[in-house]
């Protein structure tokens, strides 16, 4: 069995975000969503990973992740030269799946689940395809399926205009080799990609067995602000223990689960946690409320912020009302004059400065 994380695109719903950074790398509480994925497919048993990647973002991804060692796994870098869908990047991935079967792994999609038990369906049942569902409030956004009462799946449709249930795709995937096939039958569709979501109609329709799992526990699609700040808040709550390596003056207060990283000081602060603050970072006057991810050599002082993700080497001085629902990004700097605005809600670029007059 192998893995194939897709890792490619633009991150075009990131913007400004990801004008120069890949979306997989974004964060959620300190940690690369991609890492999410990579260690649900270790945990799982899978160790042989590729990762398509992208000319624009390629080499990022690829010098964060490494080779695999970090995660007890061997992964190989693929590179799509244009996002022509997710079908066309498991064709060209061919050489390294072989006949292989494989999970499909979007690297922007988080799930709470763990994959072991959707392998064990598709292993004991000799299955052609597993997709994992979920119910939606908004299917338009996404691939549909259609199951009957024993969850064989139907009839795919990909972002359909009037949706024939409430239950989308998730982006994890279980192949056996006759995707390839199916893959080499279709046709690129409206917005001109290969939709896996046409492959697996395909092998629906040539009478493979394709059955769906339907997910019980959370799934975040992170391509948008409002779903990383949901992720950021899901993991804090599930997964941060108490550390304390950085310094923590005798004015400072900690409350709840909160870890701070090596070289960070606290003066006068108070954080209530579950927060994760990076490593060097310097924090004065502040308070740093729950739900709050603080990436390494973030500066924070006289300022006040909740339920917010700040990036590496962003700085954050003299804003006197509280920063909620927020992201901000790299090197990006936030600060104010005396007078005091009225309302502050931000989704902050990398290298964006923003001066509140
Ligand atoms: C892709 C798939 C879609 C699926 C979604 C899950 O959409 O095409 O079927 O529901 O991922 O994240 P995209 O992110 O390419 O719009």
């Amino acid at each position: 069995m192998k893995a194939l994380i897709l890792s490619g695109g633009k991150g075009t719903r990131l913007r400004p975000l990801t004008y120069t950074g890949a979306k997989q790398l974004v964060p959620v509480a300190n940690k690369p969503i991609l890492w999410y994925g990579i260690e649900g497919i270790v945990a799982a048993g899978i160790t042989d990973i590729g990762i398509i990647i992208s000319p624009e973002t390629g080499i990022e991804v690829k010098n964060i992740t490494g080779t695999g060692d970090r995660f007890g796994a061997n992964i190989t870098y693929i590179l799509q030269e244009k996002p022509e869908g997710l079908a066309h990047a498991v064709k060209i991935a061919q050489p390294f799946l072989g006949d292989s079967p494989f999970v499909m792994y979007l690297g922007d999609n988080l799930i709470q689940n763990r994959l072991t038990p959707f392998l064990n369906r598709f292993k004991e049942n000799h299955l052609d395809a597993v997709i994992l569902l979920r119910q939606v409030e908004n299917p338009t956004a996404f691939g549909v399926a259609v199951v009957d009462e024993t969850g064989r799946v139907l009839n795919l449709i990909e972002k359909p205009k009037v949706p024939p249930s409430n239950l989308a795709l998730v982006g994890v995937y279980f192949f056996d080799q006759t995707i390839h096939e199916a893959i080499a039958q279709i046709k690129p569709s409206a917005r001109g990609e290969l939709e896996i979501t046409d492959a697996i109609q395909q092998l629906i329709n040539t009478q493979r067995h394709v059955e769906a799992c339907t997910l019980d526990g959370w799934w975040l699609d992170t391509g948008k602000k409002d779903d990383l700040l949901s992720a950021n808040q899901i993991i804090l709550d599930e997964c941060i223990q108490p550390a304390i390596a950085g310094e923590v003056d005798s004015n400072s207060q900690i409350i709840g689960r909160v870890q701070i990283g090596s070289g960070t000081k606290l003066i006068n602060s108070s954080v209530r946690g579950p927060v994760v603050i990076g490593e060097n970072c310097h924090l004065e006057d502040c308070f740093v409320g729950p739900y709050s991810s603080v990436a390494d050599e973030v500066t924070i002082i006289d300022a006040e912020l909740e339920h917010s993700v700040i990036l590496q080497g962003a700085s954050i001085t003299n804003v006197h009302q509280r920063i909620v629902d927020t992201l901000v990004g790299r090197r990006a700097k936030l600060t104010t004059t005396p007078h005091r605005p009225k309302a502050l809600r931000f989704m902050l670029g990398d290298d964006s400065q923003v001066e509140l007059t």
